[in-house]
């Protein structure tokens, strides 16, 4: 007989009192009292009254006959806390259906494991590759299909801090794996029972602690545990609890890779989900996880140690590949027409030209793959359903206009940058017929805004017009003026783009600051951005908390007077999208905008914001700031600052793409020059101080740096 909750709790009697209750602390006493028959009959009225219907209602325990298994393994309890239950089977069902070898709980309906599961695989010796698992029980909880009678465990040290977990079916065959010398994680796999247990430098990493081990022909499951504290992860920041995502259904879910970063304190490690079929992923309000899969195969996992989110990113790309030709033109604004394949850029002339030019639009989804594909005579890049493999950019469909899926798709975005697809491209106002202009043009704006800062993005106007003209008076200028904007910072970005993603959450970016890891309302774009943006109809203020360093408003140079992990609370306003950049850092951008992205990189000179970082050192004032243009693989601008002068040189000699006049496709010269951080005296705007000058950077062709005199 199943044991469950007995409905009459008049008839209250456990006989399961050998259990090993020293787990739970929280009932020992009980424990006590009950194997102590004078007591067990004074008290017995008291625990009726009183602490039955409490303890009934966190635990919600069983009474009933309950045949210890003969097999001499573990009995497990099924006295757990409802939080921490484990489903066996599908979970909510009818006591018939409930495995014999699970629990289960009439009130709730509720079948559910015992800790340990009884489902498990077993071995007889200590473990190794070609070590074959037997099932304990010879059935599942899924409709009682046979359990798979031969499994093997194949531990892969990949490298020091790359670990796979494979379980597999495997009558006749085993895989050896790898073992390395030097690793920073150890791990122990317990027997008979099979539970296996990683620790690193940070803690216990992975661990299946008694949870259920279930293969069957069609489907196996696995309960594990990465941390008692948060993880991130699966579309969210942080990942809650309770919840459950589908991978592997082109429909709405996830079109991103199953990674999961995990924290304990202030380092992180990650667990990739390496399934190709569907699969579900449950974070249990117990925080375990629980992976599900339509497989025969196996399961397999990716352990890695981290301890910074960028190492696991780096791990990452090393399995999934990485597309590696990104290109200028890429980052432009892609309109969604059937002449895409010879125009790809949306062309801001075109902004005022009234003639059907953007009415004709594409379905959508892979035509934008073609049309990249034709543009670039290569085999498509571009794939909407994305499954493990970094050699795609993502293309984000099926998404409905709302505040909701706008903040989704920055976290979006984000996560998946920090899980090693940086190209990832977004529809601005999402690319469904769920759009209504009339209501829903502030959103929109909102959402041409964030575009900005997306690594690439798409415009989709099949039934409902989304694009620039399509609005009027404020509202087009506001969108124009965000495209211009990003056309602008595409120097930036694509400086950003060669060594890492561009919108980042805040864990990533800053690790070591744990008041900012749960923060999903900022980003950070590369490492000297960081947006705030407003998310929510009619917003007038937004929250933000200070990451470490000096920041300031991105194009005021207004300084933040505040300590980090403080929040702060700055009036916005709809046509706001609040930026800052960190002090010690130079950006590199186009102030005036062309019509596309290679005409702007081309034509427009480059101006530079310095934004000085400041310590005082023996009561001397010492600033300093630097930065990066990426120009081609084979060269690249460095800029060095401080309060008086800032240094260019020249990384590389591929002086051509700026200074050859017939092939070359870059700006050569600088000439607006913004510092922010000097001494107020200095300035000669409210918050900074603007030079206007003229660099040629070609003289980098005959000398070996250009100084120049920032207080001239
Ligand atoms: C196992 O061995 C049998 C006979 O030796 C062979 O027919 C079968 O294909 C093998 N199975 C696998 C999975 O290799
Ligand atoms: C992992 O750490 C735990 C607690 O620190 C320890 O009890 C266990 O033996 C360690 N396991 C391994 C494989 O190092
Ligand atoms: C979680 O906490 C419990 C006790 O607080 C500890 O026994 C367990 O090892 C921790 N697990 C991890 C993964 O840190
Ligand atoms: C988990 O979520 C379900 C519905 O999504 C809810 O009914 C249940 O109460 C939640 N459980 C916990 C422990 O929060
Ligand atoms: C986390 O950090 C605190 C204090 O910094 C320390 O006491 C604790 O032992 C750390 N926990 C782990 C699991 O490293
Ligand atoms: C943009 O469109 C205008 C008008 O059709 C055209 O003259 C111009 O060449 C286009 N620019 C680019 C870079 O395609
Ligand atoms: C858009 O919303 C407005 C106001 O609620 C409504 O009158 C209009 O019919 C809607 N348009 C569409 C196409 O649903
Ligand atoms: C824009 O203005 C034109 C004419 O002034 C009007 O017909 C059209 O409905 C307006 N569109 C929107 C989105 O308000
Ligand atoms: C600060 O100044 C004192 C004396 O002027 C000197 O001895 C010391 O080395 C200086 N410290 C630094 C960090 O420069
Ligand atoms: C970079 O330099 C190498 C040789 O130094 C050359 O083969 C390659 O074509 C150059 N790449 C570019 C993009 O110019
Ligand atoms: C600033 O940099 C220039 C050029 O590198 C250098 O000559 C000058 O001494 C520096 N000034 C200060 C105050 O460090
Ligand atoms: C740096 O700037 C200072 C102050 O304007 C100037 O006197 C000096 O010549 C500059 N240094 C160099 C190396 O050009």
């Amino acid at each position: 007989m199943i044991p469950h909750i007995n409905d009459s709790k008049e008839e209250f009697v456990d006989s399961e009192v050998f259990y090993p209750y020293e787990k739970l602390n929280n009932i020992k006493w009980y424990d006590r009292i009950l194997l102590n028959q004078p007591l067990k009959i004074t008290i017995v009225f008291i625990i009726l009254g009183i602490a039955v219907p409490l303890l009934l209602y966190h635990f919600y325990f069983f009474t009933a006959l309950n045949i210890p298994p003969s097999d001499g393994f573990s009995i497990g309890s099924c006295l757990i806390p409802r939080e921490t239950r484990l489903a066996c089977g599908v979970g909510q069902m009818p006591e018939e259906e409930c495995h014999h070898q699970c629990c289960y709980d009439r009130n709730l309906h509720m079948c559910f494991h015992r800790i340990p599961s009884r489902f498990s695989y077993i071995i007889d010796q200590p473990w190794s590759d070609d070590i074959v698992l037997h099932p304990r029980i010879a059935t599942v909880p899924f409709s009682n299909q046979n359990s798979i009678p031969q499994v093997r465990l194949s531990i892969d040290e990949e490298s020091a801090t790359h670990l796979a977990i494979t379980f597999y079916n495997s009558r006749n065959t085993s895989f050896p794996s790898k073992r390395l010398s030097d690793k920073e994680y150890s791990y122990e796999v317990g027997t008979p029972e099979i539970n296996i247990a990683v620790n690193a430098s940070q803690g216990t990493i992975f661990n299946t602690a008694g949870g259920p081990l279930i293969a069957s022909d069609n489907i196996w499951e696995i309960a594990f545990k990465l941390t008692n504290e948060t993880m991130y992860g699966l579309g969210e920041i942080p990942l809650k609890k309770n919840t459950t995502k589908i991978i592997y259904s082109n429909d709405g879910d996830m079109s991103s890779i199953p990674l999961i970063f995990a924290k304990i304190n202030t380092s992180f490690h990650g667990l990739l989900i390496d399934v190709n079929e569907p699969t579900e992923i449950l974070v249990h309000p117990g925080g375990q996880i629980v992976v599900r899969s339509i497989t025969n195969y196996g399961l397999k996992f990716h352990l890695f140690v981290g301890p910074e989110p960028k190492g696991i990113m780096e791990d990452v790309m090393k399995i999934i590949g990485h597309h590696k030709q990104l290109e200028y033109w890429m980052l432009g604004i892609h309109n969604f027409e059937n002449a895409f394949a010879n125009t790809p850029q949306w062309n801001l002339s075109l902004v005022n030209d009234n003639q059907l030019y953007l009415f004709k639009h594409n379905t959508y989804g892979n035509d934008f793959a073609k049309a990249f594909a034709k543009k670039d005579n290569s085999t498509p890049i571009w794939s909407s359903s994305l499954w493990m493999n970094g050699g795609f950019a993502i293309n984000r469909q099926n998404i409905d206009a709302s505040w909701t899926n706008l903040h989704r798709e920055l976290i979006a975005a984000a996560l998946g940058g920090i899980s090693g697809h940086w190209l990832w491209s977004s529809p601005i106002c999402g690319d469904t017929e769920n759009f209504n202009h009339t209501t829903q043009s502030n959103l929109c704006v909102k959402w041409y805004l964030a575009a900005t800062y997306f690594p690439m993005i798409k415009i989709h106007s099949r039934k409902y017009m989304r694009y620039p003209t399509a609005f009027n008076g404020t509202h087009r200028s506001i969108i124009i003026e965000a495209l211009n904007r990003r056309l602008g910072l595409l120097p930036y970005f694509y400086t950003t783009l060669q060594e890492g993603p561009l919108l980042r959450p805040m864990f990533y970016q800053f690790p070591l600051s744990e008041a900012l890891h749960d923060i999903d309302t900022q980003f950070s774009v590369g490492d000297s951005l960081l947006v705030v943006p407003n998310l929510t109809p009619f917003q007038s203020h937004v929250h933000m908390w200070l990451p470490p360093g000096t920041w300031y408003e991105l194009w005021s140079g207004l300084k933040l007077e505040a300590n980090e992990g403080d929040p702060i609370t700055m009036m916005t306003a709809e046509a706001d999208f609040l930026t800052f950049i960190k002090g010690g850092s130079i950006l590199i951008y186009q102030k005036e905008a062309q019509s596309t992205a290679e005409s702007t990189q081309f034509l427009t000179p480059f101006s530079v914001i310095i934004a000085l970082e400041c310590t005082t050192d023996n009561e001397t004032s010492v600033c300093q700031a630097s930065g990066k243009q990426f120009i081609t693989k084979n060269m690249s601008l460095v800029f060095v600052a401080n309060d008086t002068n800032m240094t260019i040189t020249a990384d590389g000699k591929d002086f051509d793409p700026i200074c050859d006049i017939g092939s070359g496709f870059w700006a050569y010269d600088i000439q607006f020059i913004n510092i922010y951080g000097m001494d107020e005296e200095m300035n000669n705007y409210d918050n900074y101080r603007q030079l206007n000058t003229f660099v040629d950077l070609c003289h980098l062709e005959t000398d070996e740096e250009i100084v120049v005199n920032l207080l001239s």
